[in-house]
């Protein structure tokens, strides 16, 4: 078992993480999966996708449920069903971990992702590299890593055609070597809506959760 650990976000919100270091075949034993999941499964082309999927799974069987009560929508957005309560779940998964957010209140959306220097090649497709300025390069990769989780945490949330990282989400102004947790902005189809942004460092990895405000 790799339960690497959970974090209280807030009174009705908690994420789960789990470590990869099983095989595929010990994490695949250890899941139960409906049929459609298998055949998603088996068109992965990546061990390590599959991995991450399972991972999820085991996720979800450590804390009372199981693929069973996971179903997609048409854009892909995960839910979860025939709970007693209606839940908010999000899914995101990078290399060695895979993690998912269960919120009792508020839709929520998550990212963790590695921390790599490519992040600064790919920076000004998506965001305001001045926001970057007056930082040494390891906080740059850090930053601009925490920027790239917000923008994907609140497209998963609000899960929408037409959402672009660059035009339409913006981060308030933060410090992300002092402060854990800012705000952002989306702007889109005439209307503004804020919301609340808690990130962490695990291991060589950022975490990032979006709620709405
Ligand atoms: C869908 C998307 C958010 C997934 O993010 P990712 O970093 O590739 O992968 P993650 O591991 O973080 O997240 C994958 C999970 O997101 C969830 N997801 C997929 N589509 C989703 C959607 N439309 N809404 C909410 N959640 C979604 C799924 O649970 C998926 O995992 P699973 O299928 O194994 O259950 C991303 O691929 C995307 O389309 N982003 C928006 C497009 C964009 O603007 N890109 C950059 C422009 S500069």
């Amino acid at each position: 078992m790799s339960f690497y650990k959970s974090i209280v976000i807030n009174e009705t919100t908690t994420a789960y993480f789990w470590e990869i270091t099983e095989d595929f075949n010990v994490l695949f034993r250890q899941v139960t999966l409906k049929d459609i999941s298998l055949a998603r499964l088996e068109k992965m082309k990546s061990e390590s996708h599959q991995k991450g999927f399972l991972a999820v799974r085991m996720l979800l069987q450590h804390i009372g449920y199981s693929d069973f009560d996971l179903y997609y929508d048409e854009f892909g957005k995960p839910h979860l069903k025939n709970t007693k309560e209606e839940l908010h779940i999000s899914i995101s998964h990078s290399f060695d971990f895979s993690s998912i957010c269960i919120s009792k209140s508020k839709p929520i959306g998550i990212d963790i992702e590695i921390v790599k220097p490519k992040i600064l090649k790919i920076a000004p497709r998506f965001m305001d590299i001045s926001h970057l300025k007056d930082l040494s390069e390891p906080d740059k990769i850090r930053k601009a890593t925490i920027i790239w989780g917000i923008k994907e945490s609140i497209f998963k949330i609000k899960n929408e055609k037409g959402i672009s990282f660059p035009k339409h989400i913006f981060e308030n102004p933060f410090c992300s070597i002092t402060e854990t947790n800012c705000t952002a902005e989306l702007r889109f189809n005439n209307t503004k809506e804020e919301f609340d942004i808690q990130y962490y460092q695990l291991e060589d990895y950022i975490f990032v959760c979006a709620l709405p405000k």
